[in-house]
C-alpha cells in the first residue's frame, strides 16, 4: 500500500480517545481535516511533526452549553473556547439564540446575554451568515424557545392560541430542517417563564420526530428545583424527546444537597427510558442578567451594566453603600445589568460532576465586560482541580464527559472521538500542569497547560514557540443535524 504523506504527525503522546478507555502512546497522523493514523507512525512521510511526549492528545472538547451565538460576528477569533481546548461549540441555550428574530416590537431582557448584532430571521440565514463569516471552531446550534416565542407570539407574555402554537411548531421544524440539533427552553427567564406544558410538549414532539434534542434552563434552581427536574422530564417521558438538562445545581443554602433527590430523578426517567443528560460549570457562583428580587438574598457581583458600566467587577454591597441606598435598590438602578450570584456548594457541583451522564457546559457569556470566570476556565478547571487535585474521577473518564458522551447526546457525528477517519479535532495538553487562571477578580486570564488545538486538522490554538502556528483561515464549520 502506497503510503500517504501526512500533513501533519503528532509524536510521543498518550493518546486518551475520548472513549474513557486507558491511554496508550501511540503518534497521531494528520492527513486534510481528518485524521488518517494512530499508531507507531516514526517512518510515515509528513509535513509537520510536532513532539507530544508525555502531553495528553484527546479529542478537542465539546462545549455544550454557550451563548456565544453572535460572536462568530462580534469577536471571532474566540479566544476564550481555543485556549482551553474547545473545538465545538453548542449555541443557542437557556431559550436565547441568534435567530428567529423577534417580530417587531417584541423584546426579552435575556436576548442581552448574546451580544448586539441583529438577530437572523430563521436558522437557515443564521447557519448561511455563520459560514460565510467562518467560525474558528465547529458549531451546533439550538433554536431558543424564547425566539419562537417572540418570533410567532403578538403579546408573547400570553399563552399561544393555536395558530401561534402550530406557527412556533412550525418555526421549529424549519429550524431543525436547516441544521439546528434541538431547541432549548429557559424556563426561569421570560416569555419562556409562561409557557405551560402542553405547548412544550407540542415542540418536543416535532423535535422527537426528527431525532432532535430539547435542553433546558428549568423554571426553578432553588426552593422548587425539584419540580422543576420533574417538569422537564414529564416531556422527556411523555413525547420522547431526548432531555438535557443545563447547568444542574442546587441554589441558597438551604436548598443544599437537594441534588440527591434530583439526580434520583434523572435516574429513574433514564431507567424507565427516557433519554436523559445534564451539564454543569465547575464553579460555586452562577451568572446571568442582573435580578433586583435576588439582590437581599446572596452576594451579588456585577458583571456588566448599561447605566454604570463602570460597575463592572464591582459588588453589589459596595455599591449599594456608596450610593447610601439599599442594595435592592442598587440593583435597580443598575439595570439592565448582569451578574454573579454566589449561592452553591462546591461540594454539590463536584457531587453532579460526578453523574455518570454529565457533561461540562461553560456557560460563558462573552459579551460581558467582567465576565464570570467560567467563560474561559471550565474545561482547564476540571482537568486541573477535579481531576488532577481532588481526583474525582479518572482523566480518561473526565474526557470523555467533554468528547464522546456529548458527541453522542447530541448526535455529532465523527466527533468526539479519537479514531481513523474522524474530524481532526484534537487538543493537545500537559495532564501535570493544566490548569484555569481566570478568577473572580481578573476573570479573562486564559488557562495554562493547553499546548496545541486542531479544529479540522487546522492549528486554532498553540502555546510557546516553535509549534505550530495557527492560520489565517477560521477552520471550523457549522455542524448540522445528521438527517437534516
Ligand atoms: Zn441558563
Ligand atoms: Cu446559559
Amino acid at each position: 500500500m502506497a503510503r500517504q504523506l501526512l500533513d501533519l504527525i503528532i509524536e510521543g503522546g498518550w493518546i486518551v480517545d475520548g472513549s474513557g478507555a486507558p491511554r496508550r502512546r501511540a503518534d497521531l497522523g494528520v492527513a486534510g481535516a481528518r485524521i488518517a493514523a494512530i499508531g507507531d507512525l516514526a517512518s510515515s512521510p509528513a509535513a509537520r511533526r510536532v513532539d507530544a511526549s508525555g502531553k495528553i492528545v484527546a479529542p478537542g472538547f465539546i462545549d455544550v452549553h454557550g451563548h456565544d451565538d453572535l460572536m462568530f460576528v462580534e469577536k471571532p477569533g474566540l479566544e476564550w473556547k481555543t485556549s482551553q481546548g474547545i473545538t465545538t461549540v453548542v449555541v443557542g441555550n437557556c431559550g436565547v439564540s441568534g435567530a428567529p428574530a423577534p417580530l417587531p416590537g417584541n423584546t426579552a431582557a435575556a436576548l442581552a446575554l448574546l451580544g448586539e448584532t441583529p438577530l437572523f430571521a430563521d436558522m437557515a440565514a443564521y447557519f448561511e451568515a455563520l459560514e460565510s463569516q467562518r467560525p474558528m471552531i465547529n458549531v451546533a446550534a439550538l433554536v431558543g424557545h424564547a425566539n419562537l416565542r417572540l418570533a410567532a407570539m403578538r403579546d408573547p407574555a400570553a399563552q399561544p392560541t393555536q395558530a401561534e402554537q402550530r406557527a412556533m411548531e412550525r418555526m421549529l421544524e424549519a429550524a431543525l430542517d436547516a441544521g439546528a440539533v434541538g431547541f432549548s427552553t429557559g424556563l426561569a427567564y421570560e416569555p419562556g417563564g409562561s409557557a405551560r406544558p402542553p405547548e412544550l410538549a407540542g415542540l418536543a414532539r416535532v423535535a422527537a420526530a426528527r431525532g432532535a434534542l430539547h435542553t433546558s434552563h428549568i423554571r426553578n434552581e432553588g426552593d422548587a428545583v425539584e419540580a422543576a427536574v420533574d417538569e422537564v422530564l414529564a416531556v422527556g417521558r411523555e413525547t420522547g424527546c431526548a432531555t438535557v438538562l443545563s447547568h444542574h445545581k442546587c441554589m441558597m443554602p438551604r436548598n443544599w444537597g437537594k441534588s440527591a433527590v434530583t439526580l434520583a430523578s434523572i435516574d429513574r426517567a433514564r431507567a424507565g427510558g427516557v433519554r436523559v443528560a445534564l451539564d454543569i460549570y465547575p464553579y460555586p457562583g452562577s451568572s446571568t442578567i442582573l435580578i433586583p428580587e435576588r439582590a437581599e438574598l446572596i452576594d451579588i457581583r456585577i458583571t456588566w451594566s448599561t447605566p454604570h458600566p463602570e460597575c463592572a467587577g464591582r459588588n453589589l454591597e459596595d455599591i449599594a453603600r456608596e450610593w447610601g441606598c439599599g442594595k435592592t435598590e442598587a440593583a435597580r438602578r443598575l439595570c439592565p445589568a448582569g451578574a454573579i450570584y454566589f449561592a452553591m456548594d462546591e461540594n454539590e457541583v463536584r457531587r453532579i460532576f460526578q453523574h455518570e451522564c454529565c457533561m461540562v457546559g461553560s456557560d460563558g457569556l462573552p459579551n460581558d465586560a467582567h465576565p464570570h470566570p467560567r467563560l474561559w476556565g471550565s474545561f482547564t478547571r476540571v482537568l486541573g482541580r477535579y481531576v488532577r487535585e481532588a481526583q474525582l474521577m479518572s482523566l480518561e473518564a473526565a474526557v470523555a464527559r467533554m468528547t464522546a458522551l456529548p458527541a453522542s447526546v447530541f448526535g455529532l457525528q465523527g466527533r468526539g472521538r479519537l479514531e481513523e477517519g474522524a474530524w481532526a479535532d484534537v487538543a493537545v495538553f500537559d495532564a501535570d500542569t493544566v490548569q484555569d487562571r481566570a478568577t473572580w477578580e481578573s476573570p479573562t486570564l486564559p488557562s495554562v497547560g493547553v499546548e496545541l488545538v486542531l479544529v479540522n486538522g487546522s492549528p486554532v490554538f498553540s502555546a510557546g514557540p516553535g509549534r505550530v502556528r495557527p492560520g489565517r483561515v477560521r477552520p471550523g464549520r457549522v455542524l448540522r443535524r445528521a438527517a437534516a
